[in-house]
């Protein structure tokens, strides 16, 4: 079941846990984390950098998406990739970068996740409402970025 019951102190301290466990698909259960218990987060997923390309890793969401490699510098995604800051698209509709996935998103966030200052991989979430995402999201999500860094 989905639901948003959680802080985000709290979700930060569960994603720790996960880290900690060692487990072997630390970003599969993360990822899955996000999805479950945050109900505005449609769909979660980690693009990983390879080249000059994000490549989709893990992900979570009712559909698949067509956009399994994306040119750094197209897209939300591929911009993000470029400036290695943060995007919050409150409307994607009113943005000419957007790259569809689902006719039932709204809105998107998407965070770079940096190794030694270097883009690595970026984590990429879909919402079905506008404005989803506030700045309490991105600097929760800046934060597990961090924590994720080792782990890609
Ligand atoms: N919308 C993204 C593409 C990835 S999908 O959201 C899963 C973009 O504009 O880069």
């Amino acid at each position: 079941m989905r639901c948003n019951f959680l802080d985000y102190e709290t979700a930060e301290n569960k994603i720790k846990e996960i880290i900690d466990s060692k487990a072997p698909d630390i970003l599969q259960k993360v990822v899955d984390f996000f999805y479950y218990k945050f109900e505005n987060y449609s769909w979660v997923g980690i693009y990983v950098v390879e080249g000059d390309d994000l490549v989709l890793g893990s992900w979570t969401g009712l559909k698949a998406t067509d956009h399994i490699r994306i040119p750094i510098g197209k897209g939300i995604c591929g911009s993000a990739a470029s400036t290695g800051k943060t995007e919050i698209v409150p409307d994607v509709g009113a943005d000419d970068r957007y790259l569809s996935c689902f006719f039932s998103t709204k809105s998107e966030i998407v965070v770079p996740i940096k190794r030694d200052g270097k883009i690595i991989a970026e984590i990429d979430i879909d919402s079905d409402i506008k404005n989803a995402f506030t700045n309490e999201d991105k600097l929760f999500l800046e934060k597990i970025a961090d924590m994720l860094a080792k782990h890609i």
